[in-house]
């Protein structure tokens, strides 16, 4: 077993949360006007309040304690020294060295990585330069104006989101299509509205072996094979971004356009190095090395702030205490700014992918609960969906509101009402509205008893629903990095203290074996196969169905 849960730092907590069983938020708020004050941070250009969790200055100590014996400053110094701490893989973990300065030195088994972090950059940007001018060039010799980025998981959620997130930075006249799903007609849809003259592909993948990416890949290039380009103007349609150059080159994609990262920069964690080339080709090279700039900032904090006043460190702990002892299995991340419509997407796999581990880094079970579960739609889109549960299910679930105060694209009176919708949800997840003030509401409104008795109990809301809001000014490509190097950090600090490693994912392997032993047993369209024997009945009978069903195409 794991030991965090049997510390006296853990047990104090638990003791805590038991305490405050009948103290609601709104007593909390009555008795201390200074909440406000003592429960928010301002860094890198993000405000955060976190006032809004069942928290006292007791709590927060412990929380602080727990930290301590957790070793998050040790594990914290050891990440930044370029250990090796993704223990299952034999990895550093050092995607902050790809936003850092050269000055910063940071180092791999010895080795000053940002020398090649450095280089790399200065390719991205000559061939940004390049492509923006026109001056690489289709195999028509006319200039590159789309791109496809054909990549999954990692290698498509970051720069996705990115890209989107900023798009009133695209460059005009520009676009950019993102393919991922396996599922043809995500390509095919693409495909349909691209021109091969003028469309550049982006093969983007740290292992250059993943199923989908290397199909997507293989088809497009049969695409662009089939529709006027030759296998010699494949250099001028085909660039590839990956850790694997031998891959690559047996793809038969060209060195010179290959861009290259390395296995201390995880999947999840990579929109910072070559993986971010759609952003800087879409955004402009500028706003992209914008976007590292306020990432560097946030980890400047991370790594300086006391932890008390650490903004991932405190969002960190909080998560720690409404999933461990507030009981909060589900967290959703909900961005009031319609660009940020990829966030809760991206931060689906940056969380879960990194902490829904239930085996701690020493190989022993944990005696605790991890990773919630991740969830999350733009507001106000969110609140006509599933806002209903948030404010009146029977479980609770955690959330973080995001919101600049201004918009990107300021519209009459429509980001005052977003604004209003943002501010409104917290409070009314934190305060609820007692059986006490319905009734007298529906008595004001002339109800009889009877009717006001029946209505009642639907109309209450018990609160106590723990949120944190994160502002901004703007948007920004600053803003957005320290943002995305928030959550990465927090990830890293829950980590610590549920004692897993975040930076593995062996959980993606055994279905990715499985689904390669049964598609042989697929029949292509009209085809007939024998029956399936070799799986339980279940997947037996499905496969049987499934392939009945594509044997009568004719
Ligand atoms: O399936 C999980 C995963 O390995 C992710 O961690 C990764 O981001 C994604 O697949 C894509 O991997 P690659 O960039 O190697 O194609």
């Amino acid at each position: 077993m794991t030991g965090i849960s049997s510390t006296p730092q853990w047990n104090a907590l638990e003791n805590d949360a038991a305490g405050l069983a009948g103290m609601s938020l709104r007593t909390l708020f009555e008795g201390d006007p200074e909440r406000f004050a003592r429960y928010s941070i301002e860094a890198a250009g993000l405000f955060l309040d976190y006032a809004k969790n069942k928290l006292t200055d007791e709590v927060v100590d412990h929380l602080l304690a727990l930290a301590a014996a957790a070793d998050v400053e040790g594990r914290r110094a050891a990440m930044f020294a370029g250990e090796a701490i993704n223990v299952t893989e034999g990895r550093a973990v050092l995607h902050v060295a790809l936003r850092a300065a050269v000055t910063d030195g940071y180092k791999v088994a010895d080795v000053d990585v940002s020398a090649v972090v450095c280089a790399e950059l200065k390719k991205m940007q000559g061939f940004c330069r390049r492509v923006h001018q026109g001056a690489f060039k289709g195999y028509s010799g006319k200039a590159l104006d789309t791109v496809v980025n054909i990549g999954i998981g990692g290698s498509d959620l970051g720069p996705q989101m990115a890209t989107v997130a900023l798009q009133p930075y695209w460059i005009d006249g520009r676009r950019t299509f993102f393919v991922s799903n396996v599922d043809g007609q995500h390509l095919a849809d693409t495909l349909d509205a691209v021109d091969p003259e003028h469309t550049l592909f982006i093969v983007a993948s740290k292992t250059f072996t993943t199923q989908e990416t290397m199909t997507n890949a293989t088809s497009a290039r049969a695409w662009f094979l089939k529709n006027g380009g030759a296998e010699s103007d494949i250099a001028k349609h085909f660039i590839a971004l990956s850790t694997n150059a031998e891959a690559v080159a047996a793809f038969g994609i060209d060195r010179d356009n290959m861009f290259q990262f390395w296995d201390w920069v995880g999947g999840r964690y990579s929109l910072w190095s070559a993986i971010g080339l759609s952003i800087a080709l879409q955004a402009g090279f500028d706003n992209f090395e914008k976007l590292l700039a306020g990432a560097r900032r946030m980890d400047d904090h991370f790594k300086t702030a006391p932890l008390a006043q650490n903004m991932p460190v405190m969002l960190a702990l909080v998560g720690v205490w409404n999933r461990n002892f507030i009981g909060a299995a589900a967290h959703a991340i909900l961005p009031y700014d319609q660009h940020l419509a990829r966030l809760p997407a991206y931060l689906q796999q940056a969380d879960m992918e990194s902490n829904g581990k239930r085996v701690g880094a020493d190989g022993s079970d944990v005696a605790h609960a991890t990773g919630p579960v991740l969830f999350g739609e733009p507001g106000t889109n969110g609140q006509h969906a599933f806002y209903q549960l948030l404010h009146q299910g029977t479980d609770i679930v955690s959330a973080d509101f995001i919101a600049p105060a201004i918009s990107q694209r300021e519209l009459g009176d429509h980001h005052e009402k977003l604004l209003s919708n943002f501010l409104a949800q917290t409070e009314a997840l934190m305060c609820g509205k007692t059986e006490a003030e319905v009734r007298d509401e529906l008595s004001r409104e002339g109800m009889a008893d009877a009717e006001i008795d029946a209505l009642s109990p639907h109309k209450v809301f018990p609160g106590d629903r723990p949120t944190n809001s994160i502002l901004m000014e703007r948007l920004e490509p600053e803003t957005l990095g320290g943002l995305i190097a928030l959550y990465e950090h927090k990830i890293f600090v829950e980590g610590v203290i549920w004692g897993i490693n975040s930076f593995d994912q062996w959980g993606v392997e055994l279905g990715k074996v499985l689904a390669r032993n049964i598609l042989p047993e697929i029949a292509a369209a009209g085809e007939n196969k024998p029956q399936a024997t070799a799986h339980d009945a279940s997947t037996n009978g499905l496969i049987n169905k499934v392939n009945a069903m594509r044997g009568k195409v004719r």
